[in-house]
C-alpha cells in the first residue's frame, strides 16, 4: 500500500466481478456456493478501497442478459443481494459509504426493489466513498433510455436537438454526476467489456486478471491501482505533450 502514489489515486474505479460460477465448480460446489463467496471479497474490497481512498466504486452484480441464466440461480442472486444489502447498511453508515443502484431496476422483484430503495435511503446521508452496484444493468440499455429521455424533452419543446452533446447525453446515463471510471478490472481471465459503462469507459484503463472473484482481495485490488499508476495516459495526445505538461505543473 505504501508504494501507491497518493496523487494519482484513480477517483473511480470500476468492477466486473466475474469467475464465481467457475471458482465454485473448481471445488465441487454448485454456483451459488462461489456468489455467497463473492459476497466476502465484495466487502474487503469496499473496506480496502475507502481506505486507499477511492471517490467511487463500480461493482456489476447482475447484467441485464444474466436474467437468462437458471432461475434457480437467479432467484439464489436476488435473495443474496437482499439478505446482504440490509445486513450491510451499519457497517456502510459506519464507514460513510454512501449506496446508490444503476440499472433497468423496474426489471427486479417488487420485494428486492424495495429493499434497494430502503437502503438507498438509509446511506444517502454518507460523504465518504461511493459505492455504485449495478444491477440489472446493460450499457446499451442505458444508452438507448438516454436517447429516449432526450428525445422526448426534444418533443417537448425543452430541448433543441442541435444542443445535445456529450456532456448533456451523460447527464441521461444512469451514472449521472458520477465521473467517468479511469480504471476497470476484470477478474476470472475473460479479456471483454460485456456491456458494462460502454460510454464511460471512453478513456479507462482496463486490467485484467486471472485471479476468480471470491479469490480478490485489498492485495489484487493494490497491484491494478499500481499497474493502473505505471501507464500514461494520453487521451490521444502525444507522449511528449503529455511529459512536458506534466513538467510544466
Ligand atoms: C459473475 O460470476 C458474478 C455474478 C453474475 C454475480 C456477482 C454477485 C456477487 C459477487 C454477489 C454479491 C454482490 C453484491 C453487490 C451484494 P459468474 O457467475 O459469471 O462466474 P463464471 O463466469 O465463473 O460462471
Amino acid at each position: 500500500m505504501e508504494n501507491l502514489d497518493q496523487n494519482r489515486l484513480p477517483k473511480h474505479i470500476a468492477i466486473i466481478m466475474d469467475g464465481n460460477g467457475r471458482w465454485a465448480q473448481e471445488q465441487g460446489q454448485d454456483r451459488l456456493f462461489g456468489h455467497y463467496h463473492g459476497v466476502v471479497s465484495v466487502r474487503k474490497v469496499v473496506e480496502a478501497a475507502a481506505e486507499i481512498g477511492i471517490q467511487y466504486l463500480t461493482l456489476y452484480a447482475f447484467s441485464t442478459e444474466n436474467w437468462d441464466r437458471p432461475a434457480e440461480e437467479v432467484a439464489g442472486l436476488m435473495t443474496l443481494f437482499v439478505e446482504t444489502i440490509a445486513k450491510e447498511v451499519p457497517d456502510l453508515n459506519k464507514n460513510n459509504i454512501q449506496l446508490q443502484f444503476i440499472g433497468d431496476l423496474s426489471q427486479l422483484p417488487p420485494e428486492a426493489r424495495t429493499a434497494l430503495d430502503v437502503s438507498t435511503a438509509q446511506t444517502a446521508a454518507n460523504t465518504g466513498l461511493k459505492l455504485i452496484i449495478a444491477l440489472s444493468y446493460s450499457s446499451r440499455w442505458e444508452i438507448v433510455n438516454a436517447a429516449q429521455i432526450l428525445a422526448k424533452r426534444v418533443l417537448d419543446g425543452q430541448l433543441a436537438a442541435e444542443d445535445i452533446n456529450e456532456p448533456l447525453f451523460a447527464e441521461a446515463l444512469s451514472t449521472k454526476g458520477i465521473p467517468d471510471p479511469e480504471l476497470m478490472i476484470r477478474t476470472s481471465g475473460e479479456h471483454r467489456i460485456s456491456n458494462f459503462l460502454l460510454f464511460q469507459l471512453a478513456y479507462a484503463e482496463l486490467y485484467f486478471t486471472n485471479t476468480r472473484w471470491p479469490d480478490f482481495r485489498k492485495p489484487h485490488l493494490i497491484e491494478a491501482i499500481l499497474d493502473y499508476q505505471s501507464r500514461e495516459r494520453r487521451f490521444g495526445k502525444t507522449s511528449a505533450q503529455i511529459t512536458s505538461n506534466e513538467e510544466n505543473k
